[in-house]
């Protein structure tokens, strides 16, 4: 330990410290990594704050004991302290990634490097061992991969989406035409035949059939692919959502957004989705008579609202709900997929709003699918 000198009355400066005690000092200030010297033996024979730190020992529970306390039992039966220590003896140094215990008995990922201490005639006075907790950048590094997986995830799916709504407008789309015709022909024949000079009720009801089975099959596959986004761009489509929500619910909805609003194609479906989300929450939950949609650009980005002039939403329960909520949730993800941020303005009563802004840089970025 570094020695103090209290008769300095708290005045001694850095160049009054003796070298070996600066480097005390410098190793106890450490605090992210665990220093610490073993013995030729591989036991303990110093320690600083980090170590304690990270492996929950103080100097006197752990200074003298083994090395191989640190290990897995796995790793102790596989007799992997011998050999590390074993390595670094022989090359001067070893490192490796894998399990470290802690004095409570939890694990934690750790990089270790042990490198052999020799005196100037090559005599192996002990090793010095510098571990690291890599928990947290594990934790974090797991993390981002897991979004990126739900990012490409997401992109798949609605490349998925938008080839099963093309095959249906492309196939089915053309069939019931074909079938529409088909029967308008029929009806006309019959006419013919019969003589009659109204048509048939069985044949008119045919026709508002497949009339009805024509506009399912719009609706379907425009909620699985937003028939304008693709060929007319975000902003008619939003202006196509807002009216059809309106038509479908009967709830005023207003769309304030720009002519050109200038965003690739995964900014353009990422928006439209949250707009789509939204909605669908206004109409599920709201009570409202009307709803606002409106897209700002600026020079630095966008800002997309949602507010509504509903019952807004119930004070966020303290326990836990017994039913999972996505859609917040689903449009949190989206936004942070495009490095936004997202805020939920509400009060019981006074409408539920929904703030969102967008980076400018990630409205068209270069993305790989
Ligand atoms: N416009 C709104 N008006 C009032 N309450 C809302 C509104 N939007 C959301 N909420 C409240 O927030 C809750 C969470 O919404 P969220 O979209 O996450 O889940 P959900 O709509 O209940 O279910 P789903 O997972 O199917 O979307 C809703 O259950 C509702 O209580
Ligand atoms: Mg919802």
């Amino acid at each position: 330990m570094p020695s103090h000198d209290s008769s300095a009355g708290g005045n001694r400066s850095y160049s009054d410290i003796a070298i070996e005690d600066r480097y005390q000092m410098l190793i106890d200030a450490v605090r992210d990594y665990a220093i610490f010297m073993l013995d030729p033996a591989g036991r303990v024979a110093s320690w600083n704050s980090g170590a304690q730190r990270i492996k929950g020992y103080s100097p006197d529970e752990i200074i003298g004991r083994h090395f191989s306390t640190f290990y897995t039992p796995e790793d102790i039966a596989a007799g992997k302290p011998a050999r590390e220590l074993e390595i670094a003896a022989t090359t001067g140094r070893v490192e490796d990634e894998g399990w470290r215990v802690r004095r409570d008995h939890s694990r934690f990922w750790a990089n270790v490097v042990i490198s052999a201490v020799r005196d100037a005639s090559g005599t192996l006075l002990g090793f010095a061992k510098v571990t690291r907790d890599m928990t947290e950048r594990t934790r974090l590094a797991a993390l981002e991969h897991a979004s990126e997986v739900t990012t490409q995830m997401q992109i798949a799916r609605e490349n998925e989406q938008k080839r099963i709504a093309r095959e249906l407008h492309d196939d089915l789309g053309q069939q019931l035409t074909a079938l529409k015709m088909g029967v308008a022909l029929l009806q006309t024949r019959l006419q013919m035949v019969t003589g009659l000079t109204e048509p048939l009720a069985e044949a008119r009801e045919l026709q508002a059939q497949v009339d009805t089975m024509a506009a399912s099959l719009r609706r379907i596959s425009a909620d699985l692919r937003p028939p304008l986004l693709d060929d007319l761009g975000l902003s008619s489509a939003l202006d196509w959502l807002v009216e059809d929500f309106s038509k479908r619910y009967g709830i005023r909805a207003i769309a304030r957004v720009p002519t050109d609003s200038d965003t690739d194609e995964f900014a353009a479906l990422t928006i439209f989705r949250i707009v789509q989300e939204a909605l669908t929450n206004v109409a599920r939950h709201s009570q409202a008579h009307t709803v606002v949609v409106s897209l700002k650009r600026a020079e630095d980005g966008c800002m997309l609202d949602i507010s509504d002039d509903g019952v807004g939403a119930p004070p966020v329960p303290t326990a836990p709900r017994d039913r999972k909520s996505f859609g917040l949730l689903g449009m949190r993800e989206r936004v942070r997929q495009l490095h936004g941020t997202i805020t939920f303005d509400t009060k019981p009563g006074a409408g539920f709003s929904v703030h969102i802004c967008f980076p400018e840089s990630s409205l068209k970025g270069d993305r790989s699918s």
